[in-house]
Formats: structure tokens, sequence, C-alpha cells
């Protein structure tokens, strides 16, 4: 995607921000954080978190970006020259980078799994597990990521598959294959959704994942929350403002912005539906493996209970892979843009220069798991440090400069004139959203962080 192009339809422009909004933070990431964070209680305060934060705050990067015409650092700088908000930008580019480094990682354990859908390994019983045991796709995840070569070998393989999509331009490529991938990737999921509701102990699944204990409601809860609903829709680091810029000047803001987090938060619950009715009738709830490896565990075990598991996995894996690539493509994406539109630096250059330094750190990231995971930051695996502090910290914190920013410093009326398009557009919202982004934005995500410190 060169600097200042734009989207070419209004399908191709919601797929693409869809394309980074849905991805391993859906699918991975979220039960992960709903199982470490009390089931229901997590979920509700999630969908508070993508409705009060989420869909505000991606309206303000929307508005810097397609006002600013330029990537997130440049933006800042047209819309108010001579002041320090572009580092607003700088600080966004530095949490995507800390992101890729274990997103590719992640990324990576995507295609090993699909690999081993298309040959049949994963299926293939392992020695001391007997088969069918619920031990089988524990054991064999638990193995893998705490290995030294394969995950880190995949990991090089995805950063260089993405490096070659983005050098081939965003555009032709990704675009185009995520209209089609992306709904293939819902119907998939609602298939799934269908099978997990004929185990044993569905019912049991939903009401973990629906009924919530208000009891469990903590402050930490709401920034796992807040940190969630930031990662999935792609919030708080640059990238809708990158994006934002190359929107239409007809583009609809308000739509796309509800349409878009609609649908993440849909992906989202779907992989819930799913997941939880798996943990519940495999008996997972009590085993004893991270969180992370969760979605890599419960959805071979409903393939394997499914007519021809391989076909099933490989076909979710290969959807699974793509969405882990649009998404990684827009996060590197942030730095991109910047590179180029700064440096005038070639698209190829500026891509090798974002990608060759994350080899080193993602292969720090997947060896945290294994050989380096007495190697602590504040507690954490490099590995979860990175995913943490980004996502509770980074990100939330992105996103409470940017409100501040467009509440109270940006050029007056910028805002109203990206909601309505110059008022070309009736936008009964319009008021509403500069509303929480001046008052109520700032100042919960300042109390929700502050809170969880102490
Ligand atoms: N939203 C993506 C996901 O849910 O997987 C991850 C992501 C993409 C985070 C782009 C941040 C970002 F800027």
């Amino acid at each position: 995607m060169a600097e200042n192009s734009e989207f070419k339809s209004k399908i191709g422009l919601i797929a693409a921000t869809v394309g980074s909004a849905v991805g391993l933070g859906n699918v991975w990431r979220f039960p992960a954080e709903t199982q470490a964070n009390g089931g229901a209680a997590f979920l509700l305060v999630y969908v508070v978190c993508v409705l009060l934060f989420g869909i505000p705050v991606m309206l303000g990067e929307f508005a810097i970006g397609r006002a600013g015409r330029s990537d997130a650092i440049e933006s800042y700088r047209k819309l108010s020259p001579g002041t320090g908000w572009w580092i607003s930008g700088f600080l966004g580019i530095l949490c995507a980078y800390l992101i890729l480094t274990f997103y590719m990682v992640v990324s990576g354990w995507t295609l090993e799994y699909l690999f081993q859908s298309l040959t049949g390994e994963l299926y293939a019983p392992i020695a001391g597990v007997a088969e069918g045991s619920n031990l089988q796709f524990s054991d064999r995840m638990q193995e893998y990521i705490g290995s030294v070569w394969p995950p880190m070998i995949w990991t090089w393989i995805t950063i260089i598959i993405c490096g070659a999509v983005l050098c081939m331009g965003v555009q032709k490529g990704i675009e185009r294959a995520s209209n089609i991938l992306m709904p293939l990737l819902f119907v998939i999921l609602v298939i799934l959704c269908i099978t997990a509701m004929t185990l044993p102990k569905a019912a049991e699944g939903l009401e973990y994942f629906f009924s919530p204990d208000f009891s469990k409601i903590t402050p930490e809860v709401w920034v796992s929350a807040l940190g969630q609903s930031f990662f999935s829709l792609s919030l708080g680091m640059g990238t809708l403002i990158t994006y934002g810029s190359y929107f239409k000047k007809d583009t609809n803001l308000t739509n796309t912005a509800v349409t878009v987090s609609l649908l993440d938060m849909f992906v989202a619950i779907l992989v819930g539906v799913i997941i939880f009715p798996g943990v519940m009738s495999f008996g997972l709830e009590d085993e004893n493996f991270g969180g992370s490896s969760l979605v890599f565990v419960t959805f071979p075990e409903i393939f394997n209970m499914m007519w021809c598991p391989r076909l099933w996995s490989t076909l979710f894996f290969i959807l699974l892979a793509v969405a882990a690539l649009t998404s990684s493509i827009s996060i590197s994406e942030v730095s991109i843009a910047y590179f180029c539109g700064h440096f005038k630096m070639k698209r190829t250059t500026a891509t090798w220069l974002v990608l060759a330094p994350l080899m080193v750190l993602s292969s720090v990231s997947s060896l945290s798991n294994g050989i380096l995971s007495d190697w602590k930051i504040f507690g954490y695996t490099f590995f979860d440090a990175c995913d943490q502090f980004t996502a509770n910290l980074l990100m939330p914190l992105g996103a409470l400069i940017m409100s501040v920013y467009i509440g109270w410093f940006a050029p007056k009326h910028m805002m109203m004139d990206q909601l309505t398009n110059g008022g070309t557009l009736r936008n009964r919202f319009a008021r509403p959203v500069i509303f929480l982004l001046k008052w109520v934005t700032p100042i919960l995500i300042t109390v929700i962080l502050v809170t969880s410190l102490f």
C-alpha cells in the first residue's frame, strides 16, 4: 500500500480493516484472557470496553489519519506542527514492534499446525499417551512450544512470508485475498460452533462463558479487558491512523468503525462459544497448560470428533494463518509507512529494515517459552512480558494520549469535520463521540490504569 494510495472499494476498505482487527487476538488471545480472568465476567467487561472505548478511539485514529493524510507520526506533525504530539505516533511504532516479537511466534505455531494437519501428524497417536486421551494434544503443544528449533524456524518462515507480501504490495494480493478468506473464516467458525453445541458438556461451557459472576470483576479484569479490546481492534498504536490515511474523502468513518468493531467482537464471541464447551467436555479446565496453548489444544480435540479431522484442521489453520498474516501486515505497515514517507525509502528496503531485527527478537521470544523460560522481566517471560506490557499498558496509554489530543489540542473542528465529512453528512453520533473522547475515555482509562497499579 503506497503512501497516499486509497482503498479501492468500500468492501475492500472494510475487509482490509477487519483483516487487521480479526487475527490471533480473537482466536488465540481472547479465550486465553477470558480463562485467566474469570470467564463471563471478563466477557461482560470486554463488551463494555469495545462499545465505550474501542469505537470512539477507532474513530479518533481514523480521523487523525484521514485529516493528516500520512503515517502515524507525520499525521500529528501536519495537524499540529511545531508541537510534540508526534511522539504519540513514535510510541505507537515502538509498541507495534514489541507486538510483532510475539505475534510472529504465534503465527509460526499456526503454520506448524497447518503443516501437521496436512501431513496428518497432528492426529497420529503419540508414544506413551493413550489414543483418544485428552493429553494427546496438550502434550504435543507443550513439547512443541518448549522446543528450540521448530518454533523458531516457523517464526522465521512467517516473517519471510510477511515480508514478501509486504514488498509485493498489499492492495493486490492481500486485499483481494482477504475479501474471500475472511468471510470463509466466519463460515467455518459457524460450522464449528454447531459442532461444539453437540459436545457432552456444552451447556456448562456456555454457562461459564455467558453467565457472569459479578464478584470476579476486579481492577485487573478491567485492565485485561481494556487491553484485549484495544489489541483486538488494533488500537492505540497508530495502525488505524495509517489505515485512515488510505480512506477516501467520502468514507463514512462512523459506519466503518461500528461495522469493524462489531464484526471483530462477533468473531471473538464465536470462538468462545466453540472453545469453552470444548474445555469443559474434554476436562481441559484442570489441565496444567498455559492459556497460550488453549486454542491449539481445544480446536484439534473438536476436529478429532468430526468427520475427516485433517480436512477441517487444514482449512481452519489456513484461515487462521491468513488472519494472522493480514494482522501482522497491518502491524508492520505502521513502521514501513513511516520509513517510506519520512526517509523516502523504497518499500522493499523499508520492509526488510523493519523485519530483519525482528528475526532476532522473535527468536528470543520463542526461546522464552522453553530454554529461556527462567529469564523473567517483572515476573514474566520475554514472550509474556511483550504481550502484557503492550496490550495492558502501551496500547491504553497510546489511546489515552490520542483522546486527550483530539479532545483538547487538535485543530478546532477537525474531529467534527471528519465525522461529518466536512458537513456533508448528518451524523447524530458526532457530538456524543467527541464528548466521550474529551471526557470519558481519558478519565476512565486513567482510572483503570491507576487502580490496577495499587
Ligand atoms: N488486532 C489484531 C488481532 O486481533 O490479532 C492484532 C493487532 C493488529 C494489534 C494490528 C495491533 C495492531 F495494530
